[in-house]
C-alpha cells in the first residue's frame, strides 16, 4: 500500500498542531533539520506517542564514524525512517546500513530541485540525472540500504532495476513546481511505482491541509 509522509517543513508550533491535525489519517510525518533544530529530539517523541511513524529527513552527508553516530543516535529516538546522501559514497553507505538495526536507511540520490545543469556544474562526470540516479540507487542496495529517495521521472527504472522502497519527493497535486523540478501528481509518481511520496507546501499551505490530505489518499489508495 502507497503511503503518504506529510513534510512538517514549518515552525514548532504550527507543525505540531498540523500533527495533531492528522492523526486519525493514514500518514507519516517527516521532520527536517530546521524543525529538529527548534524543537529538539521531543519532536520526534511527540510524533510517536501519537502512535505515528517518523520519517526523520537529515540527508547525512560527513565521514563514516560521524554518520554512524548520527544513525544510533537517530534510531535510539525512534525514528522509522533516516535519509543519507548516497553521493557520501560506499564506506558511509555499508557503515550506516551496519549500524542501523531498526531504522531504515533511505539513500538520497539526486535532489528533485537538481537538473542536468547541476551534474554539469559539479563535473561528477555522469551523462544524465537518470543515468546518475540509477547508478546511486545500485550503489544503495549493493550497501544494503533500505530505501532511496528519487524524482518520479527516475523512479519506474530504479524500481525495475533495484526492487528497493522508493520514496518520492516534488508531489504537486497540478504542475507549479516552484523550486521542484521533475514534478509528478500522486497518482502519476504511484502508478510510476513510489512506495512513499512526500508532499510539503501544497499540503500546509493551503487553509484546509486535513482536506488535501484526504484528496490525496483518495487518489493514491486503492
Ligand atoms: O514543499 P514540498 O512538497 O516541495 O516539500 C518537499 C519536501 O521533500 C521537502 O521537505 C524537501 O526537503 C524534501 N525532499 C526533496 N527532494 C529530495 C528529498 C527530499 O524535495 N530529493
Amino acid at each position: 500500500m502507497p503511503k503518504l509522509c506529510v513534510a512538517l517543513d514549518l515552525g514548532p508550533e504550527e507543525a505540531l498542531k498540523l500533527v495533531d491535525s492528522l492523526l486519525d489519517l493514514p500518514v507519516v510525518f517527516k521532520v527536517g533539520p530546521s524543525l529538529l533544530l527548534s524543537c529538539g529530539p521531543s519532536v520526534i517523541k511527540h510524533i510517536k506517542d501519537r502512535g505515528k511513524e517518523v520519517f526523520l529527513d537529515l540527508k547525512l552527508h560527513d565521514i563514516p564514524t560521524a554518520v554512524a553516530r548520527a544513525v544510533s543516535v537517530a534510531e535510539s529516538l525512534g525514528a522509522d525512517y533516516l535519509t543519507v546522501h548516497t553521493l557520501s559514497g560506499p564506506e558511509v553507505l555499508e557503515t550506516a546500513s551496519k549500524t542501523a538495526l531498526k531504522v531504515k536507511l533511505l539513500g538520497v540520490t539526486l535532489l528533485t530541485s537538481h537538473g542536468e545543469d547541476y551534474l554539469e556544474a559539479v563535473k561528477l562526470g555522469f551523462r544524465s540525472v537518470e543515468e546518475a540516479v540509477l547508478h546511486l540507487s545500485l550503489l544503495a542496495k549493493e550497501k544494503g540500504l533500505y530505501g532511496v529517495v528519487c524524482s518520479g521521472e527516475e523512479v519506474r527504472k530504479v524500481k525495475e532495476k533495484t526492487g528497493l522502497f522508493t520514496v518520492v519527493p516534488g508531489v504537486r497535486l497540478k504542475s507549479s513546481p516552484e523550486d521542484q523540478r521533475r514534478v509528478k501528481t500522486p497518482e502519476e509518481a504511484v502508478r510510476n511505482g513510489a512506495d512513499m511520496i512526500v508532499m510539503g507546501r501544497e499540503i500546509y499551505k493551503d487553509p484546509n491541509p486535513k482536506r488535501v490530505v484526504e484528496d490525496v489518499l483518495s487518489r493514491i489508495l486503492p
